[in-house]
């Protein structure tokens, strides 16, 4: 979705804009722009498409000043075009501003301008914002942005550069991540943290209706009443490196590279050297995970996905009842979660506005709340009464990689957890598995090492029409998080379905040439999805099954098996997974989409 950048000090902000812009842009987004304050006026840049379009038309005509703010927009209010990027400013030019969000109430502030004489350029929600702030503004910047902010409803993260005041960026938002921070004589403000690594890792994130006041020498904050407040900063320990692409093409592809490292940072932080489980981490005790009836987890995409298998884990190891939503549908729908409850939300940005509000239901209704996120200091890791991090690091490419597979991992030890607290398993078997489970990373780096057979494999299929995946158990919660992987970079379409569950529907769409990947890693279940592996091929799709360890009775019934070393059949889907994105990745790359921002996709859906 849309990003934001601002910048105020001793250097030229443009090229520092520029840079913000372009960490910002895996957000997705179709037009960009600048405003920057040039010594006598505020001067806009503006250009549809790609930053590069507006790095060309900057070279065109520059700009140069100290202090700037900078936009990558995502539709929703007008179609992608020059004028209806941002920044937009009033009429009067006393002001340019920028803005993340939708606002819900603008046709009405719309009209009420339009009666006292003002003119719109667009068709955007922004430009009602801009004229609002230029109508209220009587020479005291803070008292307009109080005012405005009281009457907007909606969603927004608003950063606002004053002709008058033109050294200060002030920012506000609701619903809507910003971010700040002060490095060495020079603030900046960004929706998201990667723009903000390069000058500072100490940073403040802005609370809604909370005001930030950026200046070169520091930052003040404020309240809605514009009474002054003092905040907190958040340290966060991602370097700068990790959110550059270094010698890999694409972000995707370097993610996948991560997992192992990934793997085992977060594996660390929830596991001790005698692989005992730090069960302090987890947010319950022996008493609480005994009286658990059951747990709630909801999220979106991905991270949804997650929340199948870890019911899976939970249920088959903890042997307790998970229900699992999508956070769209949790939020309207009838609901019979009753207070005191455990509800997890799941969510790698933790600003996904469909889980905020889902989670702050869940609050409303007396649950206890806990959150599995990736990023500290984000809305949801505020608001959940607890939080179990992931540490994938940063995530730039949108379709989720590490962060799944993190998710997974922690989903996996609070099923052990759950379990030893709930005397479903021993604290040896536990522990068994701890260790069993800390020989993953190496697992998968073999097949990491060995991804030539993954792209051999895509070089040939890249012109297939339809992929299924198919499994029964964990193996059909993966299928799930596999074919979304798939669909949304290669545009192929996809589907996961519980193997057994073919034969009523489904397979009346095999045809010749349709591939099915049967993912079979649970020894249990393998004679079952073997046969579904002959109902599928004897129609003529192309076999391929992922089996753990070696699996003779795979090769009758496909064309093409691919084996992840064999583990214990619990913890096959933290290494199977690896094999699927690759698979997605270079299906992909051979189609020649564009892998780390696919069409019509945002990373972080921050609005409803
Ligand atoms: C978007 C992203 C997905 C992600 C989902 C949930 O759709 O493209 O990759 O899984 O949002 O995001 P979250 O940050 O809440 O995990």
């Amino acid at each position: 979705m849309c990003g934001i950048v601002g910048y105020t000090g001793d250097k030229n902000c443009v090229p520092i804009l520029m840079n913000g812009l372009t960490s910002l842009a895996y957000r997705g987004y179709d037009s960009a722009g600048v405003a920057v304050w040039e010594g006598s006026e505020l001067t806009l840049r503006k250009a549809k498409g790609k930053i590069d379009q507006l790095q060309e038309l900057l070279e065109e005509s520059p700009v140069g000043g100290k202090s700037g703010i900078g936009h990558t927009r995502w539709a929703t209010h007008g179609e992608p075009s020059d004028i209806n990027a941002h920044p937009h400013t009033d009429t009067r030019k006393t002001l340019a501003i920028v803005h993340n969000g939708i606002i819900e109430n603008y046709l009405h502030i719309k009209s009420m301008l339009e009666k006292n004489g003002c003119v719109f350029l667009s068709q955007t929600d922004t430009e009602v914002v801009a004229q609002l702030l230029g109508y209220l503004y009587r020479g005291n910047p803070l008292s307009a942005l109080t005012q405005a902010v009281a009457m907007l409803e909606g969603s927004f993260a608003l950063a606002i550069l004053f002709a008058d005041d033109p050294a200060t960026i002030y920012c506000t938002c609701k619903d809507s991540p910003m971010v700040v921070g002060h490095g060495d004589g020079e603030s900046i403000v960004a929706s998201d943290i990667p723009a903000l690594l390069e000058y500072t890792r100490d940073v403040c994130f802005v609370q809604d209706r909370q005001i930030a006041v950026l200046r070169r020498e520091g930052i003040q904050y404020y309240d809605e009443f514009g009474v002054e407040i003092e905040k907190k900063t958040t340290h966060i320990d991602w370097d700068v490196e990790s959110a550059k692409k270094g010698n890999y093409e694409h972000f995707m592809m370097k993610e996948i590279c991560e997992e192992p490292d990934a793997f085992k940072k977060t594996f660390d932080q929830y596991v001790s050297k005698d692989f005992t489980l730090k069960s302090d981490h987890f947010p319950w005790d022996e008493a609480k995970a005994k009286r658990f009836e059951r747990i709630s987890i909801v999220s979106c995409g991905t991270a949804y996905h997650a929340g199948m298998l870890g019911k899976k884990f939970i249920e088959h190891m903890a042997n307790l009842r998970v229900d699992v939503d999508i956070a769209s549908e949790f939020r309207y729908g009838d609901t019979l979660i009753k207070s005191g409850e455990p509800f997890m939300v799941i969510s790698q940005s933790g600003e996904t506005a469909d889980t905020i509000a889902a989670l702050r239901r869940a609050k409303e209704l007396g649950c206890e709340t806990m959150a599995l996120c990736n990023v500290t200091g984000s809305t949801i890791s505020r608001e959940a009464e607890h939080v179990l991090y992931t540490y994938a690091g940063p995530e730039i490419a949108v379709a989720a990689t590490k962060s799944y597979l993190t998710q997974i991992i922690v989903l996996y030890l609070c099923a052990l957890d759950l379990a030893q607290k709930r005397g479903v398993m021993t604290q040896r078997q536990v522990s068994d598995r701890l260790e069993e489970m800390s020989r993953v990373p190496a697992s998968m780096q073999k097949i990491l090492d060995n991804k030539e057979q993954i792209q051999f494999f895509a070089s040939r299929s890249f012109a297939v029409k339809h992929v299924f995946f198919i499994g029964r158990g964990m193996d059909y919660a993966l299928a799930m998080e596999a074919a979304l992987k798939l669909k949304e970079i290669s545009y192929i379409h996809s589907e996961a379905y519980a193997a057994g569950e073919l034969k009523h529907g489904t397979i009346a769409l095999i045809e010749d040439g349709s591939l099915v990947v049967a993912l079979a890693t649970q020894p249990e279940l393998q004679a079952k999805v073997a046969s579904n592996m002959e109902e599928v091929r004897v129609r003529g799709a192309h076999v391929l099954a992922l089996t753990n360890g070696p699996w003779e009775g795979a090769k009758g019934h496909s064309h093409e098996q691919w084996e992840i070393e064999k583990m214990d059949e619990t913890l096959a889907p933290l290494c199977a997974i690896v094999p699927m994105q690759l698979l997605a990745y270079y299906l992909a790359v051979q189609k020649g989409c564009s892998v780390d921002q696919p069409r019509n996709l945002a990373k972080s859906v921050t609005v409803e």
